[in-house]
């Protein structure tokens, strides 16, 4: 009897404590009632903006679990940090003894890339030289990689680390023609972070301010296996997309499996806009959701919707690609039936026209591959585990920084006069 009596006196006690939870919940998020959530999966500001409320949720700062969550997530970057140091090129170094380097593979990256050569001219032809801006549309009909081969190897003659002018070129070339490419460097992890620092700062994302691609177990993305990936840009699902991405090979498997592709998205728009106007159109108006979810250095719970083909306000200029079809949702935009059929169709299109221009590449172990993450889609093709251990670290830059270190660069050179304000 006592514990029937015990018993109800729970429940009740439950029943008006989730009560009145419940009553403030109501209150604090009576906009969503009003409809601000129903239609969408994200929330409408708009639709709340004529009331700025300051909402009576006074518990949400006062209670300590808000300060708790902050130390923990402290503690997970923390550990990050350590695995991070735990991950050195030694353990990489003893996992891959034996693996051969292709001593021709420079003279195939050349053959795979003459027109990296047009491309170079293309930026001495003015791409550069008058405008204060540097224009990536001009040079966009031609993808090159160049091999800053000098970088690490020799650090008192043209680096990117050390010599402005090699810096300098590195940059603008970024910018001109969307990818860049240093040889030599030490096969081992830390790399990129030193060339980033001489730029600006990394950027900083649910995967770390640096991460490494190999197959993980418990893989929170597809990356982290060994399959392959179709071409695509990263992180879509951030509306502040990183700007730029470096991608360091520190370990190779044999063969030509784990080879990457490389594919400039604003000219296979371009060639798009041309070839089939309707497509163009649905890929540049209608939004398709990208999302990721999953725990790397935090949980995250990432979603932006948005075009694949990104216009200038006036619609003019191609602006932004945002294509990975890995990462995309079923969402479609405001699509009828029929549209849908007709945005798929595009979809593909567009991914053929992308992989008929793209280049094949076996990255050398030590090479560092930097180039556009809104213009220059990414892919590589699979490596099974028997044909040995492939190891990558990435990160991102933004474009802002990169840009601005540019100018300064400029100014410091005398390329440009500093600015009048
Ligand atoms: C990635 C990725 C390329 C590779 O991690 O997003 O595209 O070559 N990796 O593994
Ligand atoms: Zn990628």
């Amino acid at each position: 009897m006592r514990t029937y009596i015990g018993y109800s006196l729970g429940l009740i006690l439950a029943a008006l404590f989730a009560f009145v939870h419940a009553a403030r919940a109501i209150e604090c998020y009576e906009c969503q009632e009003e409809d601000c959530l129903k239609p969408t999966i994200e929330l409408r500001k708009e639709e709340c903006s004529s009331l700025l409320k300051i909402r009576t949720c006074l518990t949400v700062f006062e209670d300590e679990s808000q300060t708790k969550i902050l130390s923990k997530r402290c503690g997970v970057q923390d550990e990050v940090l350590s695995l991070k140091q735990q991950k050195g090129c030694k353990n990489v170094q003893m996992r891959d003894q034996g693996h051969k380097q292709s001593s021709n593979h420079h003279e195939e990256l050349r053959l795979q890339c003459d027109h990296a050569i047009q491309c170079h001219k293309c930026a001495k032809e003015g791409c550069l030289k008058s405008a204060s801006e540097l224009d990536r549309s001009e040079c966009s009909s031609l993808l090159s990689i160049r091999t800053c081969m000098t970088v690490f190897a020799d650090d008192s003659q043209g680096s990117v680390l050390n010599d402005d002018n090699t810096q300098l070129e590195f940059l603008t070339t970024m910018e001109t023609d969307g990818i860049a490419l240093c040889s030599n460097t030490p096969r081992e992890t830390g790399q990129i972070e030193k060339i980033a620092q001489r730029i600006a700062y990394l950027r900083l994302t649910g995967y770390g301010d640096t991460f490494t691609v190999e197959a993980k177990p418990n893989p929170s993305n597809l990356a982290y296996t060994g399959k392959a990936l179709g071409l695509h840009t990263d992180l879509t699902f951030m509306k502040l997309q990183p700007g730029l991405q470096f991608l360091h090979y520190i370990c190779q498997p044999k063969g030509t499996s784990g080879r990457n592709q490389f594919a400039d998205g604003i000219h296979a728009a371009q060639i798009l806009r041309e070839q089939d106007p309707e497509a163009f159109h649905l890929l540049s108006t209608q939004s398709v959701d990208y999302y990721d979810w999953g725990e790397d250095a935090y949980k995250f719970h990432m979603i932006q919707r948005r075009p694949v083909i990104e216009l200038s306000a006036s619609g003019d200029r191609i602006e932004e690609i945002h294509f990975n079809n890995q990462l995309r949702d079923y969402q479609i935009g405001e699509l009828t039936l029929e549209d849908v059929n007709r945005f798929y169709r595009a979809m593909i299109r567009y991914n053929d026209i992308l992989y008929q221009n793209a280049i094949n590449i076996k990255m050398e172990e030590g090479s560092i591959v930097c180039f556009d993450n809104l213009r220059v889609l990414h892919g590589r093709t699979e490596y099974p585990s028997s044909e040995g251990y492939r190891f990558l670290e990435g990160a991102y830059v933004d474009w802002c920084e990169v840009r601005s270190r540019r100018r300064v660069l400029q100014e410091k050179l005398g390329v440009v006069p500093p600015p009048i304000f």
